[in-house]
């Protein structure tokens, strides 16, 4: 029986146990470039003992940004700043991965601590967003996107391939697509957000299309001895979003166009979100079907916070990792007093050895 700390390999990578820190934006870059804060950040959770530990949403374009201070992987002074950062992640014992997106319409949105709503228009540091159709997400993001032309689409695809080069020159070794949370990938995806007519509109098949073919362009580049990965929104539980069925589907087409993992998250295409059943572990069930039906490894996440939950995800085989955000923000030593409380025999070996020499008798 797996548990939360055996070891768990995909393609040549092998992470030392099944906890992974789920990409958090940290809104705290300038011109895309990460700094100490995300080395601290990142560095603090390696440390900690998880097995995995994921960069936030890093942008593919400029206008892909959430937020002027997202970072991103369009220029080489971008990567060059997170080679460091993923060498001592590594150096940690974990492996480091990292998140790449563009945000759609969600884009150009103040920091969440000043609104986190769309940046006033004549704000100089606004930009236009552009998504599949010319339709504002609701609410705080009210900006009306501009719908992408087949070019703009193209261009986007081969943003994510030049980005998904970058993080292999920065030392990333597990790249996360972030077709989740409504932004661009996930737009495509969802009828509610989507109403092209053209072939990425409309029917499932065409809906799918830039999403798949944005993975099969990454595999091109991604070296197939390293997971590449998708974090996709499974359901907005909402009834004119995508079906569970759908999202299974297109799971399965993803894993035959070289997808290793998906990460099983919510889509986030409108601001109802009355239907969403919050609760510990909640998605879990949904992560476990799409494991089964979809036949392949799963990442869930969302409300785990106490470690037999934790593993009893794993050990119940409902998922391969559980992703863990608000739990590991709250203490960055999560993994390790998850194996203290589980009764793991020798505690302190989640830790690098700089710890884990005075931790092993307390
Ligand atoms: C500060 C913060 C930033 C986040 N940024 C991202 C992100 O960059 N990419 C992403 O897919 N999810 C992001 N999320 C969502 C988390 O990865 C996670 O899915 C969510 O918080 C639910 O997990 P939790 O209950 O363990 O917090 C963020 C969450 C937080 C709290």
């Amino acid at each position: 029986m797996p548990s939360l700390f055996s070891e768990f390999s995909l393609k040549g990578i092998t992470l030392k146990n099944r906890i992974a820190v789920s990409p958090m934006c940290q809104y705290s870059a300038e011109n895309g470039v990460p700094n100490p804060w995300h080395a601290v950040h990142l560095g603090a959770r390696a440390i900690g003992g998880a097995g995995l530990v994921i960069a936030e949403a890093t942008a593919v374009a400029p206008e892909g940004r959430i937020t002027p201070g997202c970072t991103g992987l369009w220029n080489d002074a971008q990567a060059d700043a997170f080679a460091p950062i993923a060498a001592f992640v590594k150096r940690c014992q974990a492996v480091p991965g990292i998140q790449i997106g563009h945000a759609g319409r969600k884009a150009s949105a103040n920091l969440p601590w000043e609104g986190d709503d769309h940046m006033a228009p004549d704000d100089e540091r606004a930009w236009q967003p552009i998504g599949p159709s010319p339709i504002a997400y609701g609410d705080n993001l009210p900006r009306v996107p501009l719908a992408m032309s087949k070019d703009d689409i193209a261009r986007v695809r081969t943003d994510f391939v030049a980005s998904a080069k970058r993080a292999l020159a920065a030392g990333f070794e597990w790249l996360e697509l972030h077709f989740a949370h409504g932004y661009l990938g996930q737009s495509f995806f969802s009828p509610i957000a989507n109403k092209r007519t053209d072939e990425y509109g409309g029917s499932f098949e065409n809906r799918i299309r830039f999403l798949v073919e944005t993975l099969a362009a990454v595999r091109e580049v991604w070296p197939e001895r390293l997971p590449l990965t998708a974090r996709l929104g499974v359901s907005d539980f909402h009834p004119e979003g995508q079906s569970m069925e759908e999202s299974v589907e297109l799971v399965r087409r993803f894993k035959r166009n070289g997808l290793d993992l998906i990460d099983v998250s919510l889509g986030f295409n409108s601001p109802d979100v009355s239907g969403v059943p919050w609760g510990p572990g909640f998605m879990v069930p949904l992560a476990d079907r799409i494991r089964r039906e979809a036949e392949i490894p799963t990442a869930a996440g969302w409300f785990l916070r106490e470690p037999q939950q934790a593993q009893d995800v794993i050990a119940n085989g409902q998922a391969d990792l559980v992703v863990l955000a608000r739990a590991e923000l709250d203490d960055p030593h999560w993994p390790y007093h998850a194996a203290k409380a589980l009764g793991v025999a020798i505690p302190h070996t989640v830790l690098p050895p700089q710890y884990a020499h005075w931790l092993q008798r307390s």
